[in-house]
Order: C-alpha cells, then sequence, then structure tokens
C-alpha cells in the first residue's frame, strides 16, 4: 500500500513512517516532492481539521493515492484562541526567513502584562486522511502548556521556544525530537490516524 504524506516539511515524513509502523501498518510512505505536479492548496478554513481535510482531499484527487495532511498552530487563552489557524501568518511576514522569530516576538508583546496564572496555551494539530474512494478520517491532537517570558532551547521550530508543556519545566524547544513526537499534538494526531488506518487495512 502506498500513502502520500501532503506536506513540503521534510521532517513529517520519517516521523509519519516510523509512526506508521509502530501502527501495524505495512505502508510505503511518499513525500509531495515524488509529485512535482502536485497543486499548493492555500489554507482558507476557519479550523484546522478544515485546512487539513482541503490539503488531503486536493491530493488525493491528484495522486489517486490514499493521502495524509495535516495542519497545526497555537491557540493562547489570553489571546481567545488566537493566533490559531493564523499561527504561521500572525506577525504578517508568511514566508519570510524570519517568520517564526516574528511570530513569536509578536505573541510574546501581546502578553507582555499577562501574568503566569494566565499564560495558558495549547498546541492544537488536526490530521486528516482522504482515501481515493472518498472515505475521510480526521484526528486531532492537543498540547496544553503555557508561554514563558524568554526563549529557552534550540530544537523544534515557531513557537516551542517559549510553551512548555504542562507537567514539564523544560520547553518543547529544550526536547529531543523523540521526546516530543512521543507528547506532541502531531505525535497524537497520527498515531490516533495510524490506529484507524491500521484497522480499516
Ligand atoms: P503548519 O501546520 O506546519 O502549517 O504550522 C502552522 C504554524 O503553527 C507553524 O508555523 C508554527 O508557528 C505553529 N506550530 C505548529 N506546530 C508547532 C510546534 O510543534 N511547535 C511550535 N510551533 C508550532
Amino acid at each position: 500500500m502506498r500513502i502520500v504524506l501532503a506536506t513540503r516539511n521534510a521532517k513529517k515524513v520519517p516521523e509519519m513512517r516510523a509512526i506508521l509502523a509502530e501502527a501495524g501498518v505495512e505502508a510505503q510512505v511518499l513525500a509531495l516532492d515524488s509529485f512535482p505536479d502536485a497543486p499548493e492548496v492555500p489554507e482558507t478554513e476557519p479550523t484546522f481539521t478544515g485546512n487539513a481535510l482541503l490539503k488531503a482531499r486536493a491530493i488525493a484527487a491528484h495522486t489517486g493515492l490514499p493521502a495524509v495532511a495535516d495542519d497545526s498552530g497555537l491557540s493562547v487563552d489570553e489571546l481567545k484562541g488566537m493566533p490559531g489557524v493564523l499561527s504561521a501568518r500572525w506577525s504578517g511576514r508568511f514566508g519570510e526567513k524570519d517568520q517564526d522569530r516574528a511570530n513569536l516576538d509578536l505573541v510574546l508583546d501581546q502578553l507582555a502584562d499577562t501574568p503566569a496564572e494566565r499564560r495558558g496555551a495549547r498546541f492544537v494539530c488536526a490530521a486528516a486522511l482522504v482515501m481515493p474512494d472518498g472515505v475521510e478520517v480526521v484526528a486531532e491532537g492537543v498540547l496544553r502548556g503555557r508561554l514563558l517570558r524568554e526563549r529557552r532551547g534550540d530544537h523544534g521550530f515557531g513557537y516551542d521556544p517559549v510553551f512548555a508543556p504542562e507537567g514539564h519545566t523544560r520547553t518543547t524547544a529544550e526536547m529531543s525530537p523523540e521526546e516530543k513526537n512521543a507528547i506532541s499534538h502531531r505525535g497524537i494526531a497520527f498515531r490516533k490516524l495510524a490506529r484507524e488506518l491500521a484497522e480499516m487495512i
């Protein structure tokens, strides 16, 4: 069985392979670079699930293969759940080299007067699987935590340097990729999806 991972993020491919293998799914996971003509799908939906489904549907239709896509972001309690689906675009510098730094600086500025007890936040990931016959499965993963005032750690990306998961004193940028995957929103969503896929085939 072949599955396409609808992402241009090269790091997600080995992660997905490992999760599928762990769930007992024997599948060859292909990356989008195997399909140079695949469409770019704009994330125009207001929800993570909506965007993950948009991408998976487009890639399943283009390739004729089962497609998996995800969409994720940071929801900050004090900002009423924002930046949410706008996490990558929050500072208005999407596609620029320093977009992650600018996005994180903006959130820290917005929370400058917010005390520790109101700095709760969560990472959310929706993962969608679309089969060529139209069957669709969606799984969500959430990692709760709080936002620190200063950056700590060099791993990960995005908001990781200021995000300390519940029950941890270190940020997700201070964790190894394996350690983060074991608890992360993306790890949780992908493992749920892999279990559903294992049951389907
Ligand atoms: P995407 O789902 O890869 O498009 O990610 C959306 C945005 O959400 C990223 O640009 C990050 O700003 C943020 N984000 C999603 N997951 C994580 C994470 O695991 N760590 C830090 N930031 C994240």
